[in-house]
């Protein structure tokens, strides 16, 4: 079965995603050429954004992974749970939040207050996507791929019950596949 099938709309095709990578790669290899950059990825979302904008950065980075979840179904429960901490020290580290959206950035504040108490140099969060009409919490990213209305979108790492991030673009989500949820 084809999955595309139930995509209501293209929000952000291949050739943009190649383009905001491009972008974005550039401003932080030039932001971080003096610092221990240390690029954080919060599974699962945000792998397929971390593994394109590993690859358009130019100065050196370590790379590590977080998980953490608030999601279920469509609805952020609100609570983050925390599933997976760092391998590597993050002391004294210029650290970037690598996230899929930033949506009511409760899961982001959470994870910053967390890596502040560890002596990290810096934090700074970049973000693929940033739906700011939801946003509870208060956090801004540092860096944005793209603005998006308050729609559900899944693609790029992005799920919906585990399902859609295999698909190489994002999209909305036709709201059939769960009105009856
Ligand atoms: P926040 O804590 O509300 O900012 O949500 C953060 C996480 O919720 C993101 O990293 C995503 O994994 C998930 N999320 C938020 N909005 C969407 C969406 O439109 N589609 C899929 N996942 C989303
Ligand atoms: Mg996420």
């Amino acid at each position: 079965m084809n999955i595309e099938k139930d995509i209501a709309k293209v929000l952000v095709s291949e050739e943009e995603i190649k383009e905001i990578c491009a972008r974005l790669g550039k401003q932080i290899s030039e932001d971080y050429k003096d610092k221990k950059l240390l690029l954080v990825s919060v599974l699962k979302g945000a792998v397929v954004f971390m593994a394109d904008i590993m690859r358009n950065i130019t100065c050196d980075c370590q790379i590590d992974f977080m998980a953490v979840s608030s999601y279920s179904g469509t609805k952020t429960t609100g609570v983050v749970k925390f599933k997976k901490d760092l391998d590597i020290n993050p002391d004294g580290m210029d650290i970037l939040l690598v996230e899929d959206i930033l949506d009511s950035g409760v899961t982001l504040a959470y994870l910053k207050n967390l890596l502040f108490d560890r002596n990290a140099a810096s934090i700074k969060v970049c973000a693929f996507l940033d739906k700011p009409a939801n946003r509870r919490a208060d956090i801004k990213a540092d860096y944005v791929g793209k603005e998006v209305p308050d729609e559900f979108v899944v693609g790029y790492g992005l799920d919906y019950d585990e399902k859609y991030r295999n698909l190489p673009f994002v999209g909305v989500l036709d709201e059939s596949v769960y009105s009856d949820k």
